[in-house]
């Protein structure tokens, strides 16, 4: 069975909405993203493990939960980057380890430029900020990275994806789950998600 959780919260469809709108400026834009990162990540992040402790509150002791695992943010560059402090407001504790890649736009492949990942994976769960799952292709590239560095457990965690991109992600990576607000028509000529919100870095950056 697919992996793929695409949120119905009435509040991430929403910001959505906000999001695709052409009239929505990058200050705006970058807001949005940032808002509704945290509403995905609260979703995405549902079944981590937790240990039991002892907490004292003024008036007695109680069993109380504690985040049992290393959390690793691995965002995309560039776009990835408006998901970070949503991501760190959320898990405060977490690294953060970025990846560098951008899409080169005669191919649509994947061309790797940064890579700061220590020798030894520090982390037990990875969980991947980029806002667009278009081909799959840095995705993909970036979730084979991980695993060739020895991450045991990986998530995805994006805005939008295209029905090609999560068919491509799940053969390549079945055992890595995919969290959205949407999944879209299709991708134009260009490798673009139709109707989507246009090129995410762009629209966060003011940039074309
Ligand atoms: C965008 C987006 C993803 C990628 C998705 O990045 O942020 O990383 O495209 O497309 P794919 O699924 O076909 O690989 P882009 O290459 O435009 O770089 P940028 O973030 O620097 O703008
Ligand atoms: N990258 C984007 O930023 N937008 C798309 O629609 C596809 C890839």
């Amino acid at each position: 069975m697919k992996d793929l959780h695409v949120s119905s919260h009435s509040m991430v469809q929403h910001k959505l909405a906000l999001m695709r709108s052409v009239t929505t400026e990058p200050k705006k834009f970058r807001e949005v993203v940032r808002e509704i990162t945290g509403l995905l990540l609260y979703e995405a992040t549902q079944d981590l493990d937790t240990n039991e402790i002892q907490v004292e509150t003024p008036l007695a002791v109680t069993a109380a939960r504690k985040l049992a695992q290393r959390i690793g943010f691995v965002p995309i560059l560039r776009a990835g980057i408006g998901m970070v402090d949503a991501a760190l407001d959320l898990i405060p504790t977490a690294q953060v380890w970025h990846i560098g890649l951008y899409r080169d736009h005669r191919t649509l492949l994947p061309v790797e430029y940064y890579n700061k990942l220590p020798v030894q994976p520090t982390v037990d769960l990875c969980l991947v900020l980029d806002p667009m799952l278009a081909t799959a292709g840095s995705a993909t590239a970036t979730v084979k990275v991980l695993k060739d560095w020895g991450a045991s457990r990986i998530k995805y965690v994006g805005l939008i994806a295209a029905p090609e991109g999560v068919e491509r992600f799940h053969a390549e990576h079945p055992d890595v789950p995919i969290h959205v607000a949407a999944v879209d028509s299709h991708l134009n000529e260009h490798g673009y998600i139709v109707p989507g919100l246009g090129d995410a870095g762009d629209r966060q950056f003011g940039t074309n």
